[in-house]
């Protein structure tokens, strides 16, 4: 038999107890794959009292999960803790430096630090797994590296975010307010206890930023991604959609354009037809779209233990077997330095739902702001009747710029009949 892999895994929280379950109960599947036995021989983590539903019996423990690095007896590091800085940072690059193979699930790291890890796996030779970053169980990294290698991708979309999508779904199917929807998404515990970061955009935007680093064979470049979250969609919006024929979903859209690359997370309206309005719940989703093989559409679980050990252990299987990819799927050097296009230069139709006073004469003024904005009305409702009160009017255009769309609503906004903040929703063309 070849000699094991000799795996140390830093954080044994969902991710990391995960992964230890994953190779302790498909142990004899995953050694024929590998060439030879995976296995785990140190840990690290805070508690060493948790019990964590896996035995530790025998597993060397380390307080500072840096050490693990060190550790002659380890050849490969997975690193299940977790942000994008500490001690998750502190081990990755202690274990490249040191010439060790690393296993990430961690977006945030990638996102913000991927471009210098990558550099450093590449000057040392060695793996920097992260299919388990993004999308959890899908595996949309090897798809979009390797699977689809030979096309030039044109544009990725993604339901990134699992939190997000379960609480859009909530909102439809049950026609519960945001803060309802939340609240119960944290009590299923799909969100987490500050779930600022998945429903203000942020997670869903470091994988995108991770994607398009694929897509596109450039440097991830995380501020380049324009960010908006969910808080902001109402169920009147949702309702209104369905009527226009649209879902309202959290996107990461990633396109090259004429001008360079589009990196973009805020809510969009998707026609109700095309397969990722469809996908609901928790689930993620990633369509990519490619010269030679068309659009492929991948579905699965985003989250979760064992989905995500599914991932980790994809990529510790590669290491075994010493298959190897650069980490962005081009060397360093072929890196294409094609510019980010700011979101000011979007072009695309939007959504625009006004609360205005019922009175005549507002709609005229509306118009005229987008008039005068160069933007072309495709529709527009107004439900319900309500003389001297606020009524819901919605506006769907043609296509403009985002700029243009701007300066329409900062003028729409003071008009003394809009009674609240307009709210903007875009309208995707997939
Ligand atoms: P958890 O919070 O469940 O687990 C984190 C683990 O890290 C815990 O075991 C904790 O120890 C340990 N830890 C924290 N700080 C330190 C430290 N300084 N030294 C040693 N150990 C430490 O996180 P998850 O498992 O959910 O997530 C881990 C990573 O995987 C994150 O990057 C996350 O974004 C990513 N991810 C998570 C997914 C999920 O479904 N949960 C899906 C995809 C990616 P202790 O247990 O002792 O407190
Ligand atoms: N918080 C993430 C989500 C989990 O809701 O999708 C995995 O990245």
């Amino acid at each position: 038999m070849t000699k094991p892999l000799s795996i140390a895994v830093a954080g044994l929280g969902t991710v990391g107890a995960g992964v230890l379950a994953l190779l302790r109960d498909n142990a004899a599947t995953i050694t024929a794959r590998a060439g030879r036995p995976l296995a785990v021989t140190a840990v690290s983590a805070r508690d060493r009292t948790r019990d964590r539903g896996i035995s530790l019996s025998g597993l060397r423990w380390y307080e500072d999960p840096v050490a693990l690095a060190h550790d002659p007896h380890v050849d490969v590091v997975v690193e299940a803790i977790g942000g994008s800085d500490g001690q998750a940072a502190a081990l990755v690059r202690a274990a490249l430096a040191a010439g060790k193979p690393v296993v990430t699930a961690n977006k945030a790291l990638l996102a913000l630090h991927g471009a210098e890890l990558a550099a450093t796996a590449e000057a040392k030779g060695v793996a920097l797994g992260f299919e388990a970053a993004v999308a959890g169980g899908i595996p949309v990294i090897k798809a979009i590296r390797e699977g689809l290698a030979a096309n030039d991708i044109s544009r990725i979309t993604g339901i990134l975010n699992g939190t997000c999508n379960y609480i859009l779904t909530t909102m439809r199917e049950r026609g519960r307010e945001f803060a309802e929807a939340l609240a119960e998404a944290q009590k299923l515990g799909y969100a987490e206890a500050d779930p600022a970061f998945d429903i203000d955009g942020v997670d869903a935007a470091h994988k995108l930023a991770i994607l398009a680093a694929l897509a596109f064979g450039r440097p991830v470049d995380f501020a380049a991604v324009h960010v908006e979250g969910i808080r902001e969609i109402s169920a009147l919006d949702i309702r209104l959609a369905e009527e226009l024929g649209y879902r309202i979903k959290l996107l990461g859209i990633a396109r090259r354009t004429d001008a360079g690359v589009e990196t973009r997370v805020h809510p969009c309206m998707v026609p109700i037809a095309h397969p990722i309005a469809r996908v609901d719940g928790v689930f993620n989703a990633v369509v990519a779209e490619g010269d030679f093989c068309g659009r492929i559409v991948l579905e699965g679980r985003g989250a979760g233990a064992g989905p995500t050990a599914s991932a980790v252990v994809a990529d510790l299987i590669d290491i075994a077997r010493d298959r190897r990819t650069p980490v962005w799927g081009v060397a360093g050097s072929a890196l294409s330095q094609v510019p980010s296009v700011p979101m000011g230069k979007r072009v695309g139709a939007y959504y625009l739902r006004l609360m205005v006073v019922d009175r005549p004469g507002v709609i005229a003024d509306v118009t005229a702001a987008l008039r005068d904005h160069h933007i072309s009305l495709e529709s527009m409702l107004q439900r319900g009747r309500a003389p001297g009160e606020a009524v819901p009017v919605v506006v769907t255009t043609h296509d403009c710029e985002e700029a243009q769309m701007r300066a329409a609503i900062a003028r729409i906004q003071s008009l003394e009949a809009v009674v609240e903040k307009p709210a903007l929703i875009r309208i995707e063309a997939l």
